[in-house]
């Protein structure tokens, strides 16, 4: 198995909640990213998920007893702590949180929790009362002063048909955490660790997490864009057709903003030409918001010279011929009306034309089939120096995780899946050794 994670090994604990299920979906996109995963399954957790299902996902052993004695002799406890690069505790129920702050070692695993000398992530899932009981909130407090990061939860309808803060969140998010902790990542983090924090649960800024090692191609060297000016387009167009309607897609700009974040954490001004999207602006980036694929070209005019332009942007290719400048009515005869398209100003290929050319242009290519035929055609119709192809029937448009695929006359390099912050922070690197 090839991912980012490749041969990082995380033991997971699974305590005794309804949330147990997930982890069994957590399992299954850590193996996707390489990791290696040892199960370690809470009493209380073997009444939800099974360690068959746990060892068939995770291809390893589960663990369930501290009393089996076979495995103090092959491996013992003290040794498969160790030996994980990161612990994690998912779910982390109310109950295990209390037994791992007050120090208790009364199964396997708390056990593991009290002899470990690594990175403990802890992702709690409760009841929205246990959650905000005092005593919880003491626990967390104490698991965060003694350096365990603990995740916030996610807010929403609960198992038990309350409502609020206790949810496990998405296992996506949890990867990420993960990898963030694990230095492969370092996107914005909902887990604290550390000491003298107060005891409220509002999110804070990660904690640089200390004895882990940044992997090449997955955050680039800080300042290695600087006084670099970095032209994005992002997100999709929308092509009006009447006053209330209009021709869209389904980009949702995630990957273009990824991208111009890692952009401006890598030292480049930023400008960022974004289509209608739901999306907060990057920290240092300049955002330019524009609607229709005609204002997206001006906008990209109007932005240059810039030494680097990453055509992210899912430009509608056609508009509708004439804008009806009222909504257009059924006229109760049945009859469907003409709706004339016209094709839009290719925008990549006019910039590569362009005598103000940026030095490097990376145009983006999703693609359901033939990925990377359809890329390096596009790569010589448009004329960019580089296209990124990602194939959108596999990760559907909008969600969290991409495999993109470099491609340029030199040949192709495929990263593996990942979170798009992480997808964006390689393809940055890439990019500033391109241009050095
Ligand atoms: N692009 C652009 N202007 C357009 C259409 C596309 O700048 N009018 C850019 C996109 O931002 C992307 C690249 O061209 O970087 C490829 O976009 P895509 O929609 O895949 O290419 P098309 O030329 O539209 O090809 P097709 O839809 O036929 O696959």
């Amino acid at each position: 198995m090839n991912g980012t994670m490749n041969s990082r090994r995380i033991l997971l604990i699974i305590g005794g909640g309804i949330a147990a299920y997930k982890a069994c979906e957590l399992v299954r996109l850590l193996r996707k990213q390489g990791a290696d995963v040892t199960c370690v399954l809470t009493e209380g957790g073997a009444h939800f998920v099974t360690a068959m299902t746990l060892a068939a996902l995770s291809e390893n052993p589960v663990h369930t007893t501290l009393w089996d004695l076979k495995n103090e002799v092959e491996m013992g406890h003290i040794q498969l702590s160790r030996q994980a690069d990161l612990v994690v505790v998912c779910p982390a129920t109310a109950d295990l949180m209390a037994r791992m702050a007050g120090g208790i070692a009364n199964d396997l695993a708390t056990t593991l929790l009290l002899a470990t000398d690594k990175p403990v992530l802890a992702v709690p899932a409760m009841n929205v009362r246990m959650w905000h009981h005092p005593a919880t909130v003491r626990n967390i407090a104490t698991l965060r002063g003694d350096g365990v990061s603990v995740m916030e939860p996610d807010d929403g309808a609960m198992a038990c048909g309350e409502f609020g803060p206790g949810r496990l969140p998405e296992p996506i998010a949890i990867v990420e955490e993960i990898a963030r902790m694990l230095g492969l990542c370092a996107s914005t983090s909902s887990a604290r660790s550390g000491s003298g924090e107060s005891t409220d649960h509002d999110p804070a800024r990660p904690e640089p997490v200390e004895g882990a090692e940044p992997v090449e191609g997955a955050e680039p060297v800080e300042g290695c864009l600087a006084g670099k000016h970095v032209l994005i387009t992002a997100g999709p167009t929308h092509e009006p057709i009447d006053p209330v309607r209009y021709i869209a897609n389904r980009s949702s700009g995630k990957q273009g903003f990824a991208i111009a974040a890692a952009a401006a954490r890598a030292g480049a001004r930023v400008t960022l030409i974004a289509g209608p999207v739901n999306l907060d602006t990057p920290q240092g980036v300049t955002r330019i918001d524009v609607e229709t694929a005609r204002q997206m070209s001006a906008a990209v005019e109007a932005a240059l010279p810039a030494d680097v332009a990453i055509m992210v942007a899912a430009v509608a290719d056609w508009r509708s011929a004439g804008e009806a400048a009222q909504k257009i009515k059924k006229d109760g005869s049945g009859q469907v009306p003409p709706l004339q398209l016209v094709e839009n100003p290719d925008i990549l290929a006019s910039l590569c034309q362009s005598d103000r050319r940026p030095a490097l242009v990376v145009g983006f290519a999703a693609e359901t089939n033939d990925v990377l035929d359809h890329a390096r055609a596009k790569l010589l119709r448009k004329g960019a120096d580089w296209i990124v192809a990602n194939d959108v029937a596999t990760h559907a448009m909008g969600g969290e995780i991409n495999g993109l695929h470099i491609v340029t006359a030199a040949g192709v390099e495929s990263l593996p899946e990942l979170p798009k912050a992480a997808a964006a922070a390689a393809l940055i690197e890439r990019i500033a050794d391109a241009i050095a």
